[in-house]
């Protein structure tokens, strides 16, 4: 680590003389950009844009977002990157479908993010027009080019360089892909070890292009107890134990996965991929809820059936009166309570949560000079 902090320090300071040296870099810097990849967790409203049925864009998500209306977030408010983007000091992020997000709006960076994405090309297939993770990639070459018209390429490039980049996708290769119909293609084609080694070999590819396009620091979130989530219960669980099929998915994936970006930041010789294990902050409200001030983490507040985990959350669904005592707002999703209380444990986080370092501790090295 110390190794990587030295060369760091003296990479940044060559930066920042750069842009003394151009000298104009004013209002933007003062929050770095953010940029996000993946998947509903992390989606600020692209698939309002698209023809999907993965969308969040109708009552009553959005019943606690500052404007009481559905923004096709996947939660009652703010989602993980909202929360990300206020310590940080910037605004949320913009869709990158959205048409708001043009000239200085650009600066503050864009989520790329599409519900029912996963690491592979075939997961989520039955929401047909969804944003996968290659052509995410294409918007951010084509995201680069805008920002490069505006403020020359060499600016650029370090404003890609410097920004914090969060990316959240796998769940959906397990729950909408592999586990989605029993005898699905891919469970045909491996057991669940194997398919677990093929994802990790895939997203490796996917988070080396992300350096490639000039990611330098970049949160990875594992999945989060995908076993557990009110849907599962709901379906798969019995007598409101977690899908022990699922569970295992996720205790093979997380640390698999936290293995190959140790070994990606060794490649690079910097820590450039920070692990967040949201499995063990998921955990956490899973097994003790009351200690987060949840009354419950296995019944979603918004939905129908057993533990409101069957089908969708709409306007006709059940709905709890006060969203903070829930840990799921909809049968799969976290509440903006929870959503807020990762964040916060990706700010502060012992190493057992962040993995090399918790974000403020990134922060701190990042604004030094
Ligand atoms: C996903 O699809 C794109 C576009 O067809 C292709 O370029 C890419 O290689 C595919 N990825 C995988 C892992 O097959
Ligand atoms: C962040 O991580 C560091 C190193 O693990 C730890 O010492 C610190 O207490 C954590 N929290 C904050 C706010 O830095």
């Amino acid at each position: 680590m110390a190794k990587s902090y030295t060369f760091f320090k003296s990479w940044s300071t060559t930066l920042l003389g750069l842009l003394m040296a151009l000298g104009t870099l004013t209002n933007q810097a003062e929050a770095r950009a953010f940029f996000v990849f993946g998947d509903s967790l992390v989606d600020n409203g692209n698939n309002n844009y698209l023809a999907t049925t993965a969308r969040a864009d109708s009552p009553p998500y959005g019943i606690d977002y500052p404007t009481r209306r559905p923004t096709g977030r996947f939660s009652n408010g703010l989602n993980i990157p909202d929360f990300i983007s206020r310590e940080i000091g910037s605004e949320p992020t913009l869709p990158y479908l959205a048409p708001e997000l043009n000239g200085q709006k650009l600066l503050v960076g864009a989520n790329f993010a599409s519900a029912g994405i996963g690491i592979l090309n075939d997961t989520g297939i039955q929401f047909v027009n969804i944003i996968r993770m290659y052509r995410q990639y294409q918007y951010f070459e084509q995201y680069q080019q805008r920002v490069a018209a505006l403020i020359g390429a060499q600016r650029a490039k370090q404003l890609v360089n410097q920004a914090l980049v969060l990316i959240t996708v796998g769940g959906n290769d397990f729950v909408n892909n592999y586990y989605l119909v029993p005898f699905s293609a891919r469970s045909r084609q491996f057991p669940l070890p194997n398919y677990v080694k093929y994802l990790i070999s895939e997203y490796k590819k996917l988070l080396q292009r992300l350096y490639d396009l000039g990611a330098r620091r970049v949160i990875v979130t594992g999945t989060g107890p995908m076993g557990c989530v009110p849907a599962e219960l709901a379906t798969r669980g019995r007598n409101g134990q977690c899908s022990a099929e699922l569970q295992r998915a996720a205790s093979l994936f997380n640390p698999q996965l936290a293995q190959m970006l140790r070994q990606l930041n060794s490649g690079v010789g910097r820590d450039v991929f920070i692990a967040a294990n949201i499995q063990q902050m998921h955990n956490d409200f899973v097994t003790n809820p009351q200690a987060f001030g949840f009354v419950t983490s296995k019944v979603a507040c918004c939905g129908q059936g057993p533990y409101n985990g069957i089908g969708l959350c709409t306007v006709a669904s059940n709905l709890c009166p006060n969203r903070n005592l829930y840990a799921f707002w909809d049968p799969f999703h976290p509440s903006e309570k929870a959503n807020g209380l990762i964040v916060q444990e990706i700010m502060t986080g012992s190493t057992e949560y962040m993995y090399p370092m918790n974000l403020s501790t990134i922060m701190a090295l990042d604004s030094r000079t």
